[in-house]
Protein backbone atom coordinates (compact mmCIF):
# COMPACT_ATOMS: atom_id res chain seq x y z
CA UNK A 1 0.00 0.00 0.00
CA UNK A 2 3.07 2.24 0.28
CA UNK A 3 4.09 4.73 -2.39
CA UNK A 4 8.14 3.18 -3.08
CA UNK A 5 10.20 5.80 -3.68
CA UNK A 6 13.32 6.78 -5.87
CA UNK A 7 16.65 5.35 -4.33
CA UNK A 8 20.20 5.25 -4.32
CA UNK A 9 21.73 1.62 -4.50
CA UNK A 10 24.50 2.01 -2.39
CA UNK A 11 26.71 -0.30 -4.04
CA UNK A 12 27.11 1.75 -7.19
CA UNK A 13 25.71 5.29 -6.47
CA UNK A 14 23.23 4.38 -9.52
CA UNK A 15 19.45 5.60 -9.14
CA UNK A 16 17.20 3.69 -9.43
CA UNK A 17 13.01 3.25 -9.69
CA UNK A 18 12.92 6.78 -10.94
CA UNK A 19 11.66 7.86 -14.31
CA UNK A 20 14.91 9.23 -15.08
CA UNK A 21 16.83 11.36 -18.22
CA UNK A 22 20.66 9.90 -18.41
CA UNK A 23 23.02 12.46 -20.00
CA UNK A 24 26.61 11.22 -20.69
CA UNK A 25 29.68 13.55 -21.20
CA UNK A 26 32.68 12.48 -23.58
CA UNK A 27 36.32 13.36 -23.76
CA UNK A 28 34.76 15.03 -27.03
CA UNK A 29 32.18 17.06 -25.90
CA UNK A 30 34.90 19.07 -23.52
CA UNK A 31 37.05 21.06 -25.77
CA UNK A 32 38.75 24.02 -23.89
CA UNK A 33 38.04 22.38 -20.64
CA UNK A 34 41.69 20.67 -19.71
CA UNK A 35 44.49 22.36 -19.56
CA UNK A 36 46.42 20.64 -22.12
CA UNK A 37 43.84 20.88 -25.03
CA UNK A 38 46.27 18.49 -27.34
CA UNK A 39 47.00 15.71 -24.32
CA UNK A 40 42.64 16.11 -24.75
CA UNK A 41 42.45 15.41 -28.91
CA UNK A 42 44.61 12.19 -28.20
CA UNK A 43 42.70 10.53 -26.06
CA UNK A 44 39.41 8.41 -27.85
CA UNK A 45 36.41 11.27 -28.51
CA UNK A 46 34.15 8.71 -27.49
CA UNK A 47 35.21 7.92 -23.53
CA UNK A 48 32.83 8.43 -21.36
CA UNK A 49 34.05 11.46 -18.30
CA UNK A 50 30.98 11.32 -16.41
CA UNK A 51 27.03 10.21 -16.90
CA UNK A 52 24.35 12.31 -15.23
CA UNK A 53 21.39 10.54 -13.95
CA UNK A 54 18.61 13.03 -13.36
CA UNK A 55 14.96 12.54 -11.70
CA UNK A 56 12.51 13.55 -14.09
CA UNK A 57 10.81 15.89 -11.60
CA UNK A 58 8.87 19.11 -12.29
CA UNK A 59 10.83 21.81 -13.18
CA UNK A 60 8.62 25.11 -11.73
CA UNK A 61 8.97 27.84 -9.08
CA UNK A 62 9.91 26.36 -6.08
CA UNK A 63 10.52 22.64 -7.20
CA UNK A 64 13.89 20.74 -6.39
CA UNK A 65 15.66 18.58 -9.14
CA UNK A 66 17.93 15.38 -7.96
CA UNK A 67 20.38 13.73 -9.65
CA UNK A 68 23.42 11.35 -9.48
CA UNK A 69 27.05 12.18 -10.94
CA UNK A 70 29.03 9.40 -11.88
CA UNK A 71 32.60 10.92 -12.50
CA UNK A 72 34.91 8.01 -13.68
CA UNK A 73 38.82 8.22 -13.15
CA UNK A 74 41.13 9.36 -15.49
CA UNK A 75 43.73 12.02 -16.40
CA UNK A 76 43.78 14.69 -19.27
CA UNK A 77 47.76 15.62 -19.52
CA UNK A 78 48.43 14.82 -15.49
CA UNK A 79 44.71 16.81 -14.73
CA UNK A 80 42.02 14.57 -13.12
CA UNK A 81 38.87 14.24 -15.26
CA UNK A 82 36.36 16.85 -13.90
CA UNK A 83 33.16 17.86 -14.77
CA UNK A 84 32.80 21.34 -16.85
CA UNK A 85 31.82 23.10 -13.76
CA UNK A 86 29.23 25.79 -14.03
CA UNK A 87 27.58 28.87 -12.77
CA UNK A 88 23.43 29.05 -11.87
CA UNK A 89 22.12 30.90 -14.37
CA UNK A 90 19.62 32.57 -11.35
CA UNK A 91 22.95 33.04 -9.90
CA UNK A 92 21.14 33.48 -6.04
CA UNK A 93 20.39 29.63 -6.22
CA UNK A 94 22.40 26.91 -4.32
CA UNK A 95 22.65 23.45 -4.50
CA UNK A 96 23.62 20.56 -1.73
CA UNK A 97 26.17 18.06 -2.93
CA UNK A 98 25.85 14.66 -1.13
CA UNK A 99 28.84 12.30 -1.68
CA UNK A 100 28.09 8.39 -2.61
CA UNK A 101 31.41 6.97 -3.40
CA UNK A 102 34.73 6.98 -4.36
CA UNK A 103 36.66 10.36 -3.45
CA UNK A 104 37.71 13.32 -5.29
CA UNK A 105 37.03 17.03 -4.59
CA UNK A 106 34.48 19.51 -4.92
CA UNK A 107 35.94 22.88 -6.39
CA UNK A 108 33.76 26.38 -5.54
CA UNK A 109 34.66 29.80 -7.19
CA UNK A 110 32.82 32.82 -6.18
CA UNK A 111 32.29 35.85 -9.22
CA UNK A 112 35.53 37.64 -7.95
CA UNK A 113 37.75 34.35 -8.87
CA UNK A 114 37.80 33.43 -5.25
CA UNK A 115 38.50 29.24 -5.35
CA UNK A 116 37.78 26.60 -2.79
CA UNK A 117 38.14 23.03 -2.69
CA UNK A 118 36.10 20.59 -0.54
CA UNK A 119 36.99 16.76 -0.02
CA UNK A 120 34.34 14.77 -1.34
CA UNK A 121 34.16 10.59 0.16
CA UNK A 122 30.94 8.63 0.87
CA UNK A 123 28.75 10.81 3.18
CA UNK A 124 30.64 14.03 2.54
CA UNK A 125 27.89 16.95 2.74
CA UNK A 126 28.67 20.21 0.54
CA UNK A 127 26.24 23.00 0.85
CA UNK A 128 27.12 25.43 -2.39
CA UNK A 129 25.96 28.81 -1.47
CA UNK A 130 24.55 31.15 -4.47
CA UNK A 131 26.55 32.91 -6.40
CA UNK A 132 29.29 30.00 -6.46
CA UNK A 133 30.12 27.76 -9.25
CA UNK A 134 31.14 24.51 -9.12
CA UNK A 135 32.60 21.65 -10.38
CA UNK A 136 33.67 17.72 -8.89
CA UNK A 137 37.09 16.66 -9.35
CA UNK A 138 38.00 12.93 -9.41
CA UNK A 139 41.84 12.46 -7.77
CA UNK A 140 40.84 8.72 -7.21
CA UNK A 141 40.98 5.60 -9.49
CA UNK A 142 37.41 4.69 -8.84
CA UNK A 143 34.77 5.92 -9.96
CA UNK A 144 33.30 9.02 -7.85
CA UNK A 145 29.55 9.14 -7.62
CA UNK A 146 27.73 12.19 -6.11
CA UNK A 147 24.37 13.19 -5.49
CA UNK A 148 22.83 16.94 -5.93
CA UNK A 149 19.83 18.60 -5.49
CA UNK A 150 19.00 21.81 -6.76
CA UNK A 151 16.18 24.08 -7.50
CA UNK A 152 14.77 23.72 -10.96
CA UNK A 153 14.66 27.27 -11.64
CA UNK A 154 18.32 27.36 -10.91
CA UNK A 155 19.39 26.75 -14.49
CA UNK A 156 23.26 26.11 -16.07
CA UNK A 157 25.40 29.18 -17.09
CA UNK A 158 28.35 27.61 -18.60
CA UNK A 159 29.71 30.54 -20.38
CA UNK A 160 30.76 32.32 -17.50
CA UNK A 161 33.44 30.14 -16.92
CA UNK A 162 34.63 30.08 -20.91
CA UNK A 163 38.17 30.91 -19.21
CA UNK A 164 37.80 28.36 -16.73
CA UNK A 165 38.64 28.34 -12.84
CA UNK A 166 41.31 29.78 -11.25
CA UNK A 167 42.59 26.15 -10.04
CA UNK A 168 43.75 23.37 -11.75
CA UNK A 169 44.18 20.12 -10.09
CA UNK A 170 46.74 17.79 -11.51
CA UNK A 171 48.42 14.17 -10.42
CA UNK A 172 52.48 14.63 -10.40
CA UNK A 173 54.53 12.21 -8.53
CA UNK A 174 51.57 9.80 -7.26
CA UNK A 175 50.51 13.49 -5.33
CA UNK A 176 48.01 15.04 -5.92
CA UNK A 177 49.21 18.59 -6.84
CA UNK A 178 46.72 22.15 -6.61
CA UNK A 179 47.72 24.85 -9.47
CA UNK A 180 46.75 28.24 -9.08
CA UNK A 181 46.54 29.87 -12.83
CA UNK A 182 46.13 33.14 -14.73
CA UNK A 183 43.02 33.61 -16.90
CA UNK A 184 43.33 37.13 -18.13
O1 LIG B 1 23.45 20.22 -10.82
C1 LIG B 1 24.67 20.02 -10.79
O2 LIG B 1 25.49 20.87 -10.39
C2 LIG B 1 25.17 18.67 -11.26
O3 LIG B 1 24.10 17.80 -11.46
C3 LIG B 1 25.96 18.88 -12.55
O4 LIG B 1 25.13 19.42 -13.55
C4 LIG B 1 26.64 17.60 -13.02
O5 LIG B 1 27.59 17.21 -12.08
C5 LIG B 1 27.35 17.78 -14.36
O6 LIG B 1 28.22 18.88 -14.32
P1 LIG B 1 28.14 20.01 -15.42
O7 LIG B 1 26.69 20.44 -15.47
O8 LIG B 1 29.01 21.11 -14.93
O9 LIG B 1 28.57 19.40 -16.71
NI1 LIG C 1 24.72 23.13 -10.25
Amino acid sequence: PFIQPPQVEWASGALAKGPLLRKSTRIRDLTGVFADESARQRLAGEHVVYDVEILATSPAEGELYTGVTHLYPGRVGGEYFMTRGHFHARREQGEVYFGLRGSGLLLLQNEQGQARLESVCAGSIHIIPGFTAHRLINTSSEVLSALAVWPGVAGHDYAALAKGFTLRVFEENQQIQVREVQND
